[in-house]
């Protein structure tokens, strides 16, 4: 017993100076004897892990070279009025360590195994537009291999400042950015590169991607330029990640119903100008129409001007002129039928020519009751003129014959009021016409701009 205490500590010291002078031997090479049956002796990682608070170099004249790759394994969430994607990232890092190595084969074939993260020195890569980083979970592990290689990979939820461009909404394509730089050290200390291409993380990360939301993922592109602070140039990757929205849902809830409308409102000018439901439909649409947008508000973009807005402010918008356009029919009919004001003579000619057969509104009928003055328009769409005329003449005639023994002068008169009436209800309904093909040519011309504009 009393023999062997020195022994023993005469063994430990002999060991410890061995393990000292491996570490700073030539090629600190790791003595992995007994590994297959003591497992992993964690004196012989000692010298390695008591290096972990300096960036592993011989020469501190040489840069660290760490290569990065990631995989995007969620689109969480993209906030249009933060100007936030949050996602979920795994992030590759590889570097060496020259002051790692063993010879496998005098280790049983063992050419990498694992190493709590917290024992090794980390490269401080960060992501420059993250604005809010979870922290990763504690107790990651780093694969080391015999040549020193280390390969550390942890997860982390980012959400990231990207330039959301919401003018196409709901057809939009975005472009977000992650620049992956260090955060001390400049290229004097570390150099930032890749070891696999771009589209092999495309690929990846369209295998992987768990959740996209709303959002389909396109394709990841990558620029590597040098990042210049003040005097110091760090090195950085940044990569392009493309997502699309999938408009289905607003297809569906926006566009849809909103184009119902818009054919509903089209379609009620085929209700006769002369009857009383037109003008309290339109307002019944326009109505309809204000409490779709009310809520329908929530599914829009919180902030900017989409092109979908100005859609919808153009439907509101031709609402609102075919409500003008069935009142100003209204009154003209109403002015017509009680006090026609004399006819000028230009717009006589041009209702004659108008309605002569040979152009725009031919129908027999017209040209039979042509002398009569009852030469009622006949607006394609407008059913009805020949009731019409009848009901309009109607407590005319009356008072015609309530007057029975009235003079001929007076009876001409009568019948020059009539003519008089009939042209202004003519005129009225030509301008229905016009203004209904004028509405159409309107409404035709912005949806497809307003479409065209969506495909660029
Ligand atoms: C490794 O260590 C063992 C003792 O644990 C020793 O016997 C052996 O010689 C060492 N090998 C080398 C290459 O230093
Ligand atoms: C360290 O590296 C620099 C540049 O690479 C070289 O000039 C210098 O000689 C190296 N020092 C040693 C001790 O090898
Ligand atoms: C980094 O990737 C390049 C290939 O692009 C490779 O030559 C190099 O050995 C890699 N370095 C590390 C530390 O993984
Ligand atoms: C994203 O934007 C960058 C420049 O800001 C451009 O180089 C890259 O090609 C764009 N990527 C896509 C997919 O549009």
């Amino acid at each position: 017993m009393e023999v062997g205490w020195p022994t023993r500590g005469g063994f430990l010291l002999c060991l410890a100076v061995s393990l000292l002078l491996q570490g700073r031997g030539d090629n600190f090479t790791i003595n992995c004897s007994g590994f297959d049956q003591h497992g992993v002796d964690p004196a012989a990682f000692r010298p390695v892990f008591d290096r972990k608070a300096f960036r592993p170099v011989i020469n501190y004249s040489t840069p660290t070279h760490v290569n990065i790759s990631f995989t995007l394994s969620a689109i969480l969430e993209v906030d249009v009025q933060l100007q936030l994607l949050t996602s979920f990232l795994w992030i590759n890092l590889m570097w060496d360590n020259p002051f790692i190595s063993w010879n496998h084969e005098e280790c049983v074939g063992i050419t990498e195994f694992t190493v709590s993260a917290e024992n090794l020195w980390l490269p401080d890569i960060f992501i420059v537009e993250a604005m809010d980083v979870d922290r990763p979970p504690p107790g990651l592990s780093a694969y080391v291999s015999s040549e020193g290689r280390i390969r550390y990979d942890r997860p982390v939820r980012v959400a990231s400042i990207c330039n959301l461009d919401i003018f196409y909404f709901p057809f939009d394509q975005q472009n977000c950015t992650f620049t992956f730089t260090s955060f001390l050290y400049t290229v004097d200390s570390m150099l930032l590169g890749m070891d696999k291409e771009v589209w092999e993380i495309t690929d990846t990360s369209r295998d992987v991607i768990q959740t996209q939301g709303e959002w389909e993922f396109l394709g990841i592109n990558k620029a590597a330029q040098k990042l210049l602070v003040g005097s110091s140039i760090y090195d950085q990757i940044t990569f392009y990640v493309a997502i699309r929205r999938r408009p289905r849902l607003y297809v569906i809830n926006l566009l849809v119903p909103s184009s119902f409308l818009v054919a509903i409102d089209a379609l009620s000018f085929y209700l006769p100008a002369e009857s009383e439901n037109r003008a309290p439909f339109k307002i019944t649409l326009l109505l309809g129409y204000n409490v779709f947008l009310l809520m329908m508000n929530d599914l829009l973009p919180a902030r900017g001007t989409p092109l979908i807005s100005v859609y919808f402010a153009l439907c509101l918008s031709l609402m609102v002129l075919s409500l003008l356009e069935t009142i100003f029919i209204t009154y003209l009919l109403h002015l017509a039928t009680t006090q026609p004001p004399p006819m000028p003579r230009w717009l006589h000619s041009l209702l004659l020519h108008c309605t002569s057969p040979t152009k725009c509104c031919p129908t027999a009928p017209q040209k039979r009751n042509k002398n009569l003055g009852l030469t009622p328009a006949h607006p394609p769409g407008l059913k009805e003129p020949v009731e019409f005329v009848g009901k309009v003449l109607g407590p005319q005639e009356a008072e015609l014959n309530r007057f029975p023994g009235s003079s001929r002068g007076q009876q001409e008169e009568k019948t020059q009021q009539q003519h008089l009436v009939s042209l202004w209800v003519q005129f009225s309904h030509m301008m229905d016409t016009l203004l209904f093909r004028l509405y159409l040519l309107f409404m035709a011309t912005s949806i497809i701009t307003v479409i065209t504009l969506w495909n660029t």
